[in-house]
């Protein structure tokens, strides 16, 4: 009886870590990316939602025309004057739609 006991702390305590895990980027029923998510999520602080914030040394992204390698080793590794590495955040299927975003907020 005292085993199961224990046997349940554990159970539920592993399924309440499970639950803590980053939230979702993608759309639950097309199992989509979102880059527009992942953007808002982890980039705004410095670029802003638009992407014309200029936070520190942060560039003005609506006017940025780098080649889309050039944004995802941006965002693989990051920068030192001041961007950080996402490379362990960011999944390799979200890079795709994030570099897609990032470019649509060009204009
Ligand atoms: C802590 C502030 C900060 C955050 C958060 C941040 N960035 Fe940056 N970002 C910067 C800075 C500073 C630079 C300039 C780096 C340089 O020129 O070396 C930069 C540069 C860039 C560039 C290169 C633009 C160009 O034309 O040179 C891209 C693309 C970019 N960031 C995308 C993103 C994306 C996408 C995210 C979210 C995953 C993000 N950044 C999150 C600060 C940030």
């Amino acid at each position: 009886m005292k085993k199961a006991g224990v046997f349940f702390v554990v159970v539920s305590g592993l399924i309440a870590l499970g639950s803590c895990e980053q939230p979702s980027m993608d759309n639950p029923e097309t199992g989509e990316v979102n880059g527009e998510n992942v953007f808002q999520y982890y980039c705004t602080s410095c670029h802003g939602p638009k992407g014309d914030r200029m936070v520190g040394q942060a560039p003005d992204l609506t006017k940025s025309n780098i080649e889309d390698d050039a944004i995802r080793k941006m965002i693989l590794y990051g920068s030192d004057k001041g961007m950080a590495a996402y490379q362990s955040l960011i999944s390799e299927e979200e890079f795709p739609a994030l570099v897609e975003y990032v470019k649509s907020l060009r204009n």
